[in-house]
């Protein structure tokens, strides 16, 4: 049989230097867990504006299409912030997700112990906590029409449009309730119905898909805003939470901080199965292009290898492999090994971002 695929797009910023690491980790269960990846690489975002004068190649675009799965790097940075907006680094990305169809984003917020001290929360708010939140991600008010800068009488109109289809609803529900099954069987859905109509169908929708298919899941329901505040109020009444593309964009950004680090949360966007009975899919790090400490061998790899850690998971059946990976990560942690955004303990001096990814495979060697 053929080896998995992965196409790789390191992207801006300090997407190819983490992407530089997760290479290492990925040669490693090839070396020696006898999981060989045929890896390609691409550019996308800024990089590849700066080759070709579009954020995403079409040929880019076909080979995402062909592979098993995409890991990503990140998006964007000052040089690109005059751009036309159809040509900004960040269109790349959203082309992805939407030709890919990957509807259900998943962001897990995990807090790793070691880290607990690092939110801006107390500790006994996020020690332990482990939330997923699965956040639609090809259609809302990202992708509806219609859209644009228009003039009306002698002012500018910004317009963009909120629209979700019933199936669209139907199927990110579903994933959220497959997934809780999977955990705390527990799903908290989102939106704004008492001023948005497209809020009244998510939950509408949410109810009936709950009704039909996953009765024996806990389904409760939450404005958003209010859902913001019970995030940082007591973040571990939460198992699952499914909401819609901009509410999951802001909330999981929430919802990275209680972890302590943006630069430690992983995500998986999935689709509709593949041939081969797996997701199509795409994996990346929550966190941005970091222009600010970009090249400088400061960042944080981890997010991006856990993101590696979950294309293991649901892209090549090889749970057990990213449980070590996890595992291994954690372990690091618990040495106080820390780069450094996680900084804030007395007289620990940063690692490296290469420095990070040796720690981590090292605690891999030990394994093996
Ligand atoms: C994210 C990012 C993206 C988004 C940007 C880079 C387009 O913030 O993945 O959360 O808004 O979806
Ligand atoms: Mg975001």
């Amino acid at each position: 049989m053929a080896n998995p695929s992965l196409l790789i797009l390191p992207g801006d910023g300090i997407g190819p230097e983490v992407m530089a690491e997760v290479r290492r980790v990925i040669d490693w269960f090839g070396a020696n867990r006898g999981l060989v990846i045929d890896v390609t690489e691409d550019l996308v975002g800024g990089a590849a504006y700066d080759a070709h004068g579009t954020p995403l190649h079409d040929d880019t675009m076909a080979k995402a299409q062909e592979v098993d799965a995409v890991l990503l790097g990140a998006v964007g940075g000052p040089k690109y912030d005059q751009l036309d907006f159809s040509v900004k680094p960040e269109r790349g990305l959203l082309r992805l997700r939407k030709e890919m169809d990957l509807y259900s984003n998943l962001r897990p917020a995990q807090c790793f112990d070691a880290l607990a001290d690092f939110s801006s929360l107390k500790r006994d708010v996020v020690a332990g906590l482990d939330i997923v939140i699965v956040r639609e991600l090809t259609s809302g008010i990202y992708f509806g029409e219609p859209r644009g800068i228009i003039t009306e009488g002698n002012e500018r109109v910004g317009i963009n449009t909120q629209r979700y289809t019933e199936s669209e609803i139907a199927r990110v529900a579903k994933s959220a309730f497959e997934l809780a099954r999977r955990r705390g069987n527990k799903v908290c859905s989102m939106e704004k119905a008492n001023v948005m109509e497209s809020g009244i169908l998510w939950r509408d929708v949410v109810t009936e898909v709950h009704a039909a298919e996953y009765s024996d899941v806990e389904l409760s329901h939450m404005y958003a805003d209010a859902g913001a505040m019970q995030l940082c109020r007591w973040p571990k009444q939460f198992d699952v939470i499914v909401t819609d593309n901009l509410f999951g964009d802001m909330l999981s950004d929430a919802a990275a901080m209680l972890t302590g680090s943006l630069g430690m949360l992983p995500s998986a966007s999935l689709g509709a199965p593949m041939e081969n009975g797996r997701p199509k899919a795409m994996y990346e790090p929550v966190h941005g292009s970091a222009p600010d400490i970009a090249g400088q061998g400061k960042a944080n790899p981890i997010a991006c290898i856990l993101s590696f850690a979950m294309a293991l998971r649901y892209s090549y059946d090889a749970g057990d492999e990213a449980d070590r990976l996890e595992s291994a990560v954690n372990d690091v942690l618990g040495d106080g090994v820390r780069t450094a955004d996680l900084l804030g303990e007395d007289g620990v001096e940063p690692v490296s971002t290469t420095q990070m990814a040796d720690a981590i495979l090292a605690k891999l060697d030990a394994t093996s």
